[in-house]
């Protein structure tokens, strides 16, 4: 079997069972024999990792990161960059929403003043920081650099190309910063999901404003729906930030970007709500992804579906132009008949095989509570491909011991990372209660314990886990911890006091996880 062919099929042996599969040799994959034992499931209000691991608090809500800003909540999507002097790191993390209890101390659904409102918009969006390792190689953030930045929901920023919307050629922030991706010339993506938490959005038949459920920063701003929704590309060196409409509008999990032979870029990207889709971009430029071709995947078909207007009568009956298209991107999909999706979230390439896996959390009023891991194949293995394959690579349940896959990471070696989702609300009540709380997994790629699956970490009450990168240069694991003590009912009356002592306010946070597990299983 040639050798691509044979990684495929161990690996799809790792779909179908977790029993170990028989010992296999390959010169590239990992071949890590388990020595250390994978957690349980856990209730505790911890974050807890598996023997042979241990962790220290890089940073949480709040923290001072200069002398003018601080670190936001909720953190999610983290990129850990090289500085272009070569010296040292840069870490952009996102700031997806925000607990108001705990930052002005009204709960939802209680009337807030203007500047509880300018509070909460300070906390979303992203956070750039310049780490440094000290002698002792723990990694700490550098306080007061200059590159250290805040871009917040009040932070102007322009539509790329000089692109209009509803007469503005900059929104006013960015907002609901899920999770991203990286380009190939060193910036960052990150995706604006639910934005009509925030603002609302506009009723696609009398043009009225649809009140938001949570935030409702409607009552104090008119800013327009159709500004947030998109991928916004961030230079980590600089934090100038831009809105691409090249990518559609809809609540963007994540940007994943494969760069083609001729370098152009693919930008694979999931909308994450029940029966919404998958789509990508093949941009037109190199180094640039401002503009581009998007395709939406019907999988009953194998078909990449053009969202050129060009391209289709009924797309032209029913949008005045491509923007329009772009602006409202789910109803052209649907025009198109493209697949309903269960909350398509983080999409990661395997490193070896080139297979695209897309993390499916739920689809709850399907009946589908466990959610599952697709992987698309490409056909010729090319990403500009307009054909494909998709198979189930892992479904959650009680056999495979996950529920609800959200963000996912391949290691070096070919190992899939992944957290899991399961809402706060639903943690440990059924049909979730075998689970216990939100957890960070592995799928041993290879070897005698090949699609095996550990459960590595556990995060505290009500939270998720986040944002996983590995560090540059070395074997530790970035993990976000979000949410914590989210269905807290109020300031006395906490479900989490994570990472503080009892009766403290949760807070978000990022912990850095190394120890002989990652060692070995990286070496
Ligand atoms: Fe923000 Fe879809 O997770
Ligand atoms: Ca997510
Ligand atoms: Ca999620």
């Amino acid at each position: 079997m040639e050798r691509r062919a044979f990684l495929d099929f161990i690996l799809k042996g790792a779909a179908v069972s977790s029993l170990p599969m028989p010992l296999v040799s390959c010169a590239t994959a990992s071949m890590y024999k388990v020595t250390f034992k994978g957690l349980d499931p856990q209730t505790t209000d911890l974050f807890q990792l598996m023997d042979g691991l241990s962790f220290e608090l890089l940073i949480k809500q709040g923290d001072p990161i200069s002398q003018n800003d601080h670190f936001g909540s909720n953190n999610d999507y983290t990129a850990i960059v090289p500085k272009s002097d070569g010296e040292g790191y840069l870490l952009w993390v996102n700031h997806e929403y925000l607990n108001p209890l705990f930052i002005h101390g009204k709960p939802s659904g209680v009337d807030k003043t203007l500047e509880d409102v300018h509070l909460e918009m300070y906390e979303v969006g992203g956070s750039l920081i310049e780490l440094t390792r000290q002698d002792d190689g723990l990694w700490t953030i550098v306080y007061d650099s200059l590159y250290n930045k805040r871009i917040h929901a009040r932070t102007r920023i322009p539509f790329s190309n000089g692109t209009a919307i509803l007469g503005e050629t900059q929104a006013i922030g960015t907002l609901a910063n899920c999770a991203g991706g990286r380009t190939p010339w060193g910036t960052i993506l990150t995706c604006e999901e639910n934005y009509d938490n925030f603002y609302g959005e506009r009723h696609p038949v009398d043009g009225s404003i649809i009140p938001s459920d949570e935030f409702g920063w409607e009552k104090f701003y008119e800013h327009p729906p159709e500004h947030y929704g998109w991928v916004v590309e961030v230079d980590p060196m600089t934090g100038a930030a831009k809105k691409h409409t090249s990518m559609g509008r809809c609540s963007h999990e994540c940007a994943t970007v494969v760069q083609l032979e001729d370098e152009r870029c693919v930008v694979y990207t999931g909308d994450d709500a029940n029966d919404e889709h998958l789509y990508k971009m093949i941009s037109n430029k190199t180094n640039d992804l401002s503009e581009g071709s998007l395709y939406v995947a019907n999988l009953e078909k194998g078909k990449w579906l053009s969202l050129n207007i060009e391209d289709h009568e009924v797309l032209r009956s029913n949008f005045t132009d491509q923007l329009d298209v772009q602006i409202r991107m789910r109803e052209a999909a649907k025009l198109l008949g493209a697949s309903p999706l269960a909350r398509p979230e983080d999409i990661e390439v395997d490193p070896i095989t080139g297979h695209v896996f897309v993390a499916l959390t739920n689809n709850k009023p399907k009946g589908d509570y466990m959610g599952s891991i697709m992987k698309i194949m490409e056909t010729n293995d090319d990403h500009s491909s307009m054909t494909f394959d998709y198979e189930t690579f892992l479904t959650g349940g009680a056999e495979t011991g996950f529920a609800c896959p959200d963000n996912l990471v391949f290691d070096k070696k070919g190992n899939l990372w992944f957290t899991t989702d399961i809402s706060g609300s639903s943690i440990s009540k059924k049909p979730y209660e075998s689970f216990g709380n939100n957890a960070l997994f592995v799928v041993l790629r290879s070897g005698g314990d090949n699609g095996e699956i550990l459960r590595v970490a556990t995060a505290p009450k009500d939270a998720e886990l986040t944002g996983i990168s590995f560090a540059p240069e070395s074997n530790e694991l970035f993990v976000c911890v979000q949410h914590p003590g989210e269905n807290s009912t109020g300031l006395d009356d906490l479900s989490s006091s994570w990472p503080g002592a009892f009766g403290e306010v949760p807070k978000s946070g990022i912990v850095v996880v190394k120890g002989p597990f990652l060692d070995d299983l990286l070496a």
